[in-house]
């Protein structure tokens, strides 16, 4: 199956490898998300295989999309942060076109296809600035977006602030790993966030990542300048931004 004005995004997360055809007018899922447990290790090739079961599950034969936890340049991964280390140098591109019959395939960094997603169709969509959406998870993803216009593979995760790595100072696994409250994790994600917007003045920063279901009992709490909204996309932002990417002529 592959219909017009549909496109196909998957996902590849530390627990979850996920995908569904995406409506590119509205944003919205076409089906149920087709979720496979992301094999351990996660090595290319084993994920790779996990893609191909995917897409065969969910009956889609047309091109994909798909995000990883990574630097990507012209498809080829090249950091690792949170992932196995096997990933850097891999032609992603490559590979995951030849585990699916040689079909065309689009591979981009995970929090650039979210903001990809809740630029057009999310938290951002009526806003026409500099957007900077930041997701909160294992580590901090970015995507700084002008217009529109992506600026792939920003890392700020890994910018320092007040000389700690921003995701070893803010993410959500340092709020489980130090038994963190709310106020004191917010306190760590204001520091951040000040620091970011003293260096790009966006005009919106969207919050990503599975703690953004929280928004409410931390985004009041944080005391830097630029309004913070939650992400809207929550888990299908990634398969969204993924779907969008293919074609767009947007990533290097
Ligand atoms: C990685 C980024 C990724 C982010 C969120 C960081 O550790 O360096 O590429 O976007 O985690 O998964």
């Amino acid at each position: 199956m592959s219909a017009r004005g549909q496109a196909f995004g998957i996902d590849i997360g530390g627990s979850g490898v996920k995908g569904a055809a995406v409506d590119l007018a509205t944003g919205e899922l076409v089906h149920e998300r087709v979720k496979i447990a992301t094999p351990q290790p996660s090595t290319p090739a084993a994920v790779a295989a996990a893609v191909a079961e995917l897409v065969a599950e969910a009956g889609w034969d047309g091109p994909v999309g798909v995000t990883l936890p990574a630097v990507v340049l012209g498809g080829v991964a090249r950091t690792a942060a949170n992932i196995d280390k096997d990933w850097i140098g891999t032609d992603t591109r490559a590979l995951f076109s030849e585990a699916l019959g040689g079909r065309a395939v689009t591979v981009l960094n995970d929090a650039d296809a979210a903001g990809l997603a809740e630029d057009r169709y999310g938290a951002a969509k009526d806003f026409d600035g500099l957007v900077l959406l930041l997701t909160f998870g294992t580590g901090i993803g970015s995507a700084l977006l002008y217009h529109g216009t992506l600026v792939p593979n920003t890392e700020l995760g890994h910018l320092e602030i007040g000389g700690i790595e921003t995701e070893h100072r803010a993410a959500a696994s340092i709020k489980d790993r130090d038994g963190l409250s709310y106020p004191q994790w917010a306190a760590e994600v204001s520091t951040v966030l000040i620091g970011l917007e003293n260096l790009f003045w966006p005009d919106i920063i969207v919050a990503g990542g599975g703690i953004s279901r929280d928004a409410d009992q931390w985004i009041p709490l944080l005391t830097n300048r630029t309004p913070v909204l939650p992400a809207h996309l929550r888990n299908t932002a990634g398969i969204v931004g993924a779907a969008m990417a293919i074609d767009s002529g947007l990533l290097p």
